[in-house]
């Protein structure tokens, strides 16, 4: 009778953690597909900006130099402003169908749209990154040494990372695959995030604050490293977290993990008003 109830009383507390894992999981879930949610709408506005910005504008008798952010592209002419749109176009692409590769419902049912999205995605991830190693440290694209540092750590990231999420992917051992695309998607974003970590963080301060004009104050140092390192930490803590039995540290992950949803929230809104709807305003009223 006693070992009755004593069995009873395990199985209910097994139920509850059961029950209490699940919802933690299904936290976890919710806190990514927010995060998902507010990126693709980030990644689509970036993509606007592109295509207006760099193409429509050429075609309405814009100068370029009036309307791009970046003082290198004013003074670059021949190869070197060659190179720069094909570093600046592609990057339109990569915004438009880059996070397309996230969604399970596309991956399992349209195979072979993930494939040859993911070929092109790579190929031009690669090209993005070469092209702009070659702009930064052959052509003089930058505004200060050490401020070029975290970004040309991400360009020589970009290819190692996108070397094994194909190599695995090749081999079909698609859970190394996936935690390596993961990343590649991270690192070849980077450039928008940097924008979004930018922006967000003059909103938050109500101004600049540890930056300068040369890109090179400590706090835009942070933002070039963190622009990549920090959305890479917060998906390796997915990643462990999915494999945790118990509901704490669950909770404890999704939690940082809506933190980090409510950062590129914060990113997205203040790059859209600060950085892309002027210049893309601009365009719209030429045509
Ligand atoms: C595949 C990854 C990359 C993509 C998709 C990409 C995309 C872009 C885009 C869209 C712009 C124009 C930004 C704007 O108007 O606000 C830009 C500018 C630029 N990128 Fe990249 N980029 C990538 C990687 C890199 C790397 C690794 C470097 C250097 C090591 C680099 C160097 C530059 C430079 C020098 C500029 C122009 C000046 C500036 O805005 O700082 N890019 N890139």
């Amino acid at each position: 009778m006693k070992m009755n109830s004593t069995r009873q009383l395990s199985e209910t507390q097994m139920q509850t953690a059961f029950k209490s894992t699940k919802k933690a999981n299904a936290a976890l879930d919710l806190s990514v597909k927010s995060w998902f949610v507010i990126a693709l709408t980030g990644q689509w506005a970036f993509a606007l900006y592109i295509l207006l910005v760099y193409v429509v504008s050429q075609f309405v008798g814009i100068e370029l130099g009036n309307v791009v952010p970046a003082q290198s592209f004013k003074k670059a002419d021949g190869v070197d402003l060659a190179f720069a749109f094909l570093h600046v176009i592609p990057a339109a692409y990569l915004s438009i169908l880059g996070c397309t590769q996230l969604i399970p419902a596309l991956r399992n049912n349209y195979r072979a749209f993930h494939r040859w999205n993911g070929r092109i995605f790579f190929t031009l991830g690669i090209s993005g990154a070469l092209t702009g190693l070659y702009l930064q440290w052959g052509a003089g694209f930058r505004l200060s040494d050490i401020g070029s540092l975290g970004i040309t750590l991400n360009g020589i990231l970009i290819p190692v990372a996108i070397f094994f999420a194909w190599k695995h992917a090749i081999n079909k051992r698609f859970d190394l695959h996936m935690r390596w695309a993961v990343h590649s998607f991270l690192l070849v974003n980077a450039v928008w995030t940097f924008r979004l970590y930018l922006m967000g963080w003059y909103m938050v301060n109500q101004g600049p604050n540890g930056n300068n004009s040369t890109l090179d104050g400590p706090a835009d140092i942070m933002l070039s490293f963190a622009c990549y390192l920090l959305p890479m930490a917060l998906a390796e803590l997915y990643f462990w977290s999915k494999k945790q039995k118990h509901s704490k540290p669950i909770w404890w992950a999704t939690s940082v993990m809506f933190v980090g949803a409510l950062i590129t929230l914060i990113g997205v809104v203040s790059a859209a008003l600060m950085m892309w709807a002027p210049r893309i305003n601009m365009v719209l009223q030429a045509l």
